[in-house]
């Protein structure tokens, strides 16, 4: 579904990515771990377009997309909630949820993703005319969520959903990201939290220094002594 290959990318001249190779299946849960700096939002806002590559290419459903403007990627079906959540604090539920969709044309398919993020995340039905920046945290990072799959994504990138959430809001999360993976998205799911990204995702890429260090089935990852060590405080 999505490939990534050689991508080397970076800010001015300070590359960032080397040698990026990268692949989600159809259907797939496939997590992208490693530690601050490591390269993992760049290569996020690499197949968003919001960064162009230096080298290498992207192949979305076998077609070229590599370097194309976020405003084409977002109607091929992919969306993204990145890091940071990026929602309008000014702006109501509703409305966030809206641009999320503007780019569905169908009005029925609008209203039935709509009914969607609404049934995912009742408590944003509840808070659906309260301004986005009034909102706890989890809310916003179910809002930033809602807002991608607000967009029908086939494939959904994730940037940290986790970041900065109680460990109950962090499973209520998950627990939605599972049931939108069962809707039929492919996910490729950015975390830190490594022990929770390998329990959801079926294979993983260990990012360290913009090289992937790692790769492989996530249950096997886990078992691992190096990430066991590195990431899982196990000794
Ligand atoms: N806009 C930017 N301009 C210049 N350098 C940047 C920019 N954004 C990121 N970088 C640098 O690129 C490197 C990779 O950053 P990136 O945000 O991709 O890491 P990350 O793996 O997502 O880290 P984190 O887990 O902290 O979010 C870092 O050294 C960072 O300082
Ligand atoms: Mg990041």
């Amino acid at each position: 579904m999505l490939k990534l290959n050689h991508i080397i990318a970076g800010y001015g001249k300070a590359e960032v990515l080397h040698d990026i190779n990268l692949e989600v299946k159809e259907g797939e849960v496939v997590a992208l771990v490693g530690p601050n700096g490591a390269g993992k939002t760049t290569t996020i806002r690499c197949i968003t377009g919001e960064l162009s590559v230096t080298k290498g290419t992207i192949l979305y459903k076998g077609k070229d997309i590599t370097s194309l403007p976020p405003y084409k990627i977002v109607p091929l079906g992919i969306g993204c909630s990145p890091e940071g959540r990026n929602i309008f604090g000014n702006l109501s539920v509703y409305e966030n949820l809206k641009m999320g969709g503007y780019l569905l044309k169908e009005k029925a398919l609008y209203q039935e993703q709509l009914e969607w993020v609404y049934q995912l995340f009742p408590k944003l039905w509840d808070r659906r005319d309260q301004l986005a920046e009034s909102l706890s945290g989890g809310e916003q990072q179910m809002l930033a969520i809602g807002r991608a799959v607000m967009t029908s994504p086939q494939l959904l990138l994730l940037d940290e959903p986790s970041l900065g959430l109680a460990p109950v809001v962090v499973d209520q999360i998950y627990e939605k990201i599972e049931e939108i993976s069962q809707q039929g998205s492919s996910i490729l799911l950015v975390e830190q939290n490594v022990r929770l990204a390998l329990e959801i995702s079926s294979r993983a890429y260990v990012m360290e220094s913009g090289q992937i260090h790692l790769s492989g089935d996530s249950a096997s990852l886990a078992k691992d002594s190096y990430v066991e060590e590195t990431y899982l405080g196990v000794r």
